[in-house]
């Protein structure tokens, strides 16, 4: 997607493991992943192969069994307040939507700002400018239950960068969208991604998602079992 890259990662994880029901579901199982900032990556494997694992790890969601992961210099082994990381770096956008179904589009947008510092006015004024610019300014009242799916995604988009992220994580975004919505969902969040220079890590069942990415990393059985795309 960047013609230019830098070659410092911004993400790297050696030797990574989750394990659950102690020790008899390895859902990660030994991941080496090195992902560069703006890169586009997408993550393909069957199902059961650790993909959604990997991106909870990487958000901090999930507490890793062993192995090194670092953000920056920053290890996670080290992070004192999970929560604040998470907040500051990260943005979140799922295939289920996972809008609060009693708020309007512009306060599931905000939703990530509760406890932050700033102004509220300021949040909304952000919340206001992000929806505009995803095609949403005549729905920033409506309640998703009166929206459309890609509305909806496109709501999420808006609350997935409402903190200024460095990175989105997004599971099956498009998976519940008709391939018309898809692509346009698609078409929206990767100019955003390119224009503020974010890295988008992206698991995905489809091809015509991850043929978009920089790079495709393959998992299975709980490892990355191939990369394909320009090696960082
Ligand atoms: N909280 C959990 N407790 C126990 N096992 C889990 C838990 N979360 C995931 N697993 C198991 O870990 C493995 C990897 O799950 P994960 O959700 O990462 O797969 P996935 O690649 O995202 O699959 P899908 O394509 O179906 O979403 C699976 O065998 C799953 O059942
Ligand atoms: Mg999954």
């Amino acid at each position: 997607m960047n013609a230019i890259l830098p070659t410092t990662p911004i993400i790297r994880i050696a030797g990574l493991t989750l394990h659950f029901d102690d020790g008899q579901t390895k859902a990660l199982n030994g991941v080496e992943l090195d992902i560069r900032e703006g890169e586009f990556v997408a993550i393909v494997g069957p199902s059961g192969s650790g993909k959604s694992s990997l991106l909870n790890v990487i958000g901090t969601l999930d507490i890793p069994t062993s192995g090194v992961i670092f953000f920056h210099d920053q290890a996670y082994s080290d992070i004192r307040n999970a929560s604040l990381f998470r907040r500051e770096n990260f943005g979140f956008i799922f295939q289920g939507f996972h809008l609060i179904p009693t708020l309007s589009a512009l306060d599931n947008v905000i939703v990530p700002t509760i406890g932050c510092a700033g102004e509220t006015d300021d949040y909304r004024a952000r919340a206001k400018s992000l929806l505009t610019d995803l095609g949403l300014a005549e729905r920033l009242n409506h309640f998703p239950g009166k929206l459309s799916g890609g509305e909806r995604q496109r709501v999420a988009i808006a609350r997935s960068l409402i903190n200024r992220p460095r990175v989105i994580l997004a599971d099956e975004p498009t998976g519940s969208l008709d391939s018309e919505n898809a692509q346009q969902v698609l078409d929206l969040l990767t100019g955003i991604v390119k224009r503020q220079g974010l890295t988008l890590i992206m698991v995905t069942h489809d091809t015509s998602v991850s043929a978009r990415a920089d790079r495709i990393v393959r998992m299975r059985d709980g490892k990355v079992e191939h990369t394909q795309g320009t090696a960082p």
